[in-house]
Formats: C-alpha cells, structure tokens, sequence
C-alpha cells in the first residue's frame, strides 16, 4: 500500500487512466481479447496517487489488481471504456495505457451459438470507438495533457511519432514488444518518450520505475 502524499506534486490534479485489455463478446459466454496484463497501466496510476493526483483509474479484466487509493472503474467492452472516459471528464491529464481491441463483433447473439451441421459462424467485425483520438480531438474540455502508447513490433519510432500525430495527443509512451523483449507480460519495460522536443530513449528498468519517471514528467509539465 502507497503512502498518499496529500500534499504531493500532483495534489489538485485530477487524471484519467486507462488500463489493461478491453473483451468484446461474440455471445454470452465467448469473447475475444488480448495479452494485455495491465502491469504499466496500474503502475503508472499507482505512481500518479502516490504524488497526490486524484486518478480515476478504467480499466478492463486485468491479470493485475488495481492500485490502492483510486477511483476504479471496472468495464469491458471498448465502447465502454469510452463511456466512462468521457464521464469521468473534466480531467487536467489523460494517461490512454489500455491496450483497447480495434474492433468488435457486429450482431452479437444473445444466445450461446451453437455448433451445426449447416457449417461454421462466420464473425463480421465493425470499428470501436478511438478514445484516445477521441479526447485528444475535443475541442471543448479535452485534458491539458494527453498521453498515448504505441506498442509496436517494428519501425518503433517511425509508427509511434506517426501514431502521435494520427492521434494529436500531446506524448506516446513508445515501446518494442516483440517476442524476443520479454516486454509483453514481463515486469520490465524500455521506452521511448515522444513529445514536441523529439524522441528520448530511457533505459530499460521495472514497469515500476517506468511510472515513477512519467508521473514525475507528467507533474512537470502540469506544475
Ligand atoms: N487507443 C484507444 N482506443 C482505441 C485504440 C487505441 O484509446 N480504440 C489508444 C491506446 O490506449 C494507445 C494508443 O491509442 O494509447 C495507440 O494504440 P494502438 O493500438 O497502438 O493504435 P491504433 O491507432 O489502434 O493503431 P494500430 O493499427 O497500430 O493498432
Ligand atoms: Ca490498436
């Protein structure tokens, strides 16, 4: 358990996070996801409580528990996700870590489906709702600080600074999950900070330090 330094850096503020995989269902009992854990998610609302922010924390089913000393919301689907991002506004930052599905299944059945001899189901898929895109574009309301994350396989930077662009947040938290890092599901992370000044490197440390130094630039910047 954190101490919460009531009178941290980052008291007054106010941050929305967003966190681990979004599920979106196929029928009442199936639905697909992704790998996401949730570990730099939670870790980074962890570290923005700890510095005295008020966090409101969404996330999906995570493999994590979520951090002592915020508000959480719990959702599933992408959509809402949206939904509670949007509520949870007016914030002075937004940290987007959720690793949020592309899409859902279009006309999902409220009946388990099941299997037959007249051949197998076909899924038709339909876009999600960008959040991050979404709240980076407001033009009333949105965040001072947008923060988004590019986890990408190849051309890391190259994606990312196009990414941040694409998306018109103010930062991308860009990182290298390929198999071979051990990124994905490990407790340890390497990033590349993208802002208006360019591209910083940070060594690789624990998922843990990762937070601390961003929540450190995020106060920063909202100091
Ligand atoms: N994101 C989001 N809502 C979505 C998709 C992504 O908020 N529907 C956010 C993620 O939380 C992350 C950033 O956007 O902060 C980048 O996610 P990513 O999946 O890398 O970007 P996409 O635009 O979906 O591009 P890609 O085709 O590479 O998946
Ligand atoms: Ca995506």
């Amino acid at each position: 358990v954190e101490a919460h330094l009531a009178d941290g850096p980052l008291k007054g503020k106010r941050i929305v996070v967003t966190s681990g995989p979004t599920h979106e269902p196929i029928d009442p009992v199936r639905y697909i996801a992704n790998r996401s854990s949730g570990a730099q998610g939670t870790a980074i609302a962890r570290a923005l409580a700890a510095m005295g922010a008020e966090v409101v924390f969404v996330t999906g089913p995570a493999e994590v528990p979520p951090p002592e000393g915020v508000k959480v919301v719990l959702i599933q689907t992408a959509q809402e996700m949206m939904e509670a991002v949007e509520a949870a506004l007016p914030a002075d930052a937004g940290v987007f870590a959720a690793a949020v599905a592309d899409w859902h299944v279009e006309g999902t059945s409220d009946r388990k489906l099941k299997k037959s001899k007249d051949g197998l189901p076909t899924l038709s898929f339909a876009e999600n709702p960008d959040i991050l895109k979404t709240i980076s574009q407001r033009t009333e309301g949105r965040p001072a600080l947008v923060v988004g994350f590019a986890a990408e396989t190849n051309d890391v930077l190259a994606h990312a600074t196009a990414k941040r662009a694409r998306k018109g947040c103010d930062w991308i938290v860009a990182n290298d999950v390929s198999p071979g890092t051990g990124i994905m599901g490990g407790t340890e992370n390497a990033v590349t900070l993208i802002t208006d000044d360019g591209a910083e490197d940070w060594p690789r440390m624990g998922k843990d330090a990762v937070a601390a130094r961003l929540a450190k630039r995020i106060a920063a910047a909202l100091a």
